[in-house]
């Protein structure tokens, strides 16, 4: 009878001509494929940090970028394209600073990956203003002394544009809530609900 601890026996099985076997066996389908008439193309590297190609619509405009594909949609605006509005704050999905609003929905952009949101049209706090008029959202902030540092304001008035859109304006309780995902420091809360009050009016009529 064989003994399969035995590495001198002719049918033993370890760890060792296990990998051995493993190995040999990770070889073989590349041999096999570099002999027969394939036309498949085997990518050169796996690197998953070289950089690929993608372009993203930012406010009308498309940016082709080549970036690691890692890329979260914040840094591909900031690093990348330059928008440096869309701010970082926590980086982890727990503030709102980042908030931009993808095909009209509010997404926290340091969550998302650049490449998924190819063929989307991302709208950022620069996108807002047609360069003469403010946006209703934006001039309701100042008018109702949103916000003190102002680190938070973009995120607040993306998300603000899109809770209204979303019919969650339509009391105090339902602003609140549906803005807590958006955390500002300067506990400017009150004036917040007091400037999406103001716009939605004009946003829904719009
Ligand atoms: Fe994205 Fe804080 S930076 S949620
Ligand atoms: Fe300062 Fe909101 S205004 S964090």
């Amino acid at each position: 009878m064989d003994d399969k601890t035995n590495p001198q026996s002719p049918s033993s099985f370890n760890r060792r001509s296990f990998l051995a076997g493993a190995a040999g066996g990770a070889m073989f389908p590349l041999a096999a494929r570099a002999a027969g008439p394939t036309t498949t193309t085997i990518p050169s590297t796996q690197d998953p940090t070289l950089p690929v190609p993608v372009t993203l619509r930012v406010n009308g405009h498309d940016n082709s970028l080549n970036i690691d594909a890692r890329t979260t949609v914040l840094d591909a605006l900031r690093e990348h394209i330059g928008l440096t509005g869309s701010k970082k704050g926590c980086d982890h999905g727990q503030c709102g600073a980042c908030t931009v609003l993808i095909e009209g929905r509010r997404v926290l952009s340091c969550l998302t990956l650049a490449l998924s949101a190819q063929d989307h049209e991302i709208t950022t706090i620069e996108g807002l203003s047609n360069g003469v008029r403010l946006h209703p959202m934006q001039q309701a902030f100042i008018d109702q002394d949103a916000f003190q540092c102002g680190y938070c304001t973009p995120g607040q008035i993306m998300s603000a544009i899109a809770c209204v859109k979303e019919g969650h304006a339509n009391s105090d309780e339902d602003i609140r809530e549906y803005m807590s995902g958006n955390i500002c420091r300067c506990a400017a809360y009150p004036n917040i609900v007091a400037a999406v009050k103001q716009a939605a009016p004009e946003i829904l009529s719009g």
